[in-house]
């Protein structure tokens, strides 16, 4: 992990919330009708978007952010890190990353990468150390 992160410009953090919200257009998301869209944003320069797919069996759902970053992984390998990290719903709701996206973020970013989300006071930015203060690190 590099000692400084980059931070991301605002037009890169503008253009991920965007991303985030055309992925969430494409949610799966029949039994909650809660639309939602991830974008990230690579130290590559590169954004990566996902949406929520729900199943019948309610808790095989993966999450936008989930998706969103198996899909960096496939595309770009297994070194990606994540600078930013953007998500979105159709539904004009609060949605901070759960706890689950909040530790898979975490395995790819640095305390200090940026996360966007509407939260009950309207577009909120915080780093993902606010959010996820003690993450679980496998240390052997
Ligand atoms: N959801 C996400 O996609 N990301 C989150 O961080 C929170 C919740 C989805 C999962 C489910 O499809 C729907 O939102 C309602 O929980």
């Amino acid at each position: 992990m590099p000692d400084t992160v980059e931070s991301p410009s605002s037009q890169q953090l503008d253009e991920l919330a965007r991303r985030a919200e055309a992925a969430a257009r494409n949610a799966y998301a029949p039994y909650s009708n809660f639309f939602v869209g991830a974008a990230i944003l690579l130290d590559s320069g590169e954004i990566v978007s996902g949406c929520n797919v729900e199943n019948a069996s309610y808790r095989l759902t993966t999450c936008a952010e989930q998706t969103a970053i198996a899909s960096a992984v496939l595309q770009f390998g297994p070194k990606i890190r994540i600078l930013a990290v953007a998500v979105q719903n159709l539904n004009q709701s609060a949605c901070q990353p759960c706890g689950a996206c909040r530790q898979t973020i975490a395995e790819f970013a640095a305390p200090e990468a940026v996360i966007l989300f509407p939260s009950q006071s309207g577009p909120t930015q915080c780093t993902l150390a606010d959010l996820l203060p003690a993450t679980f690190h496998l240390t052997r």
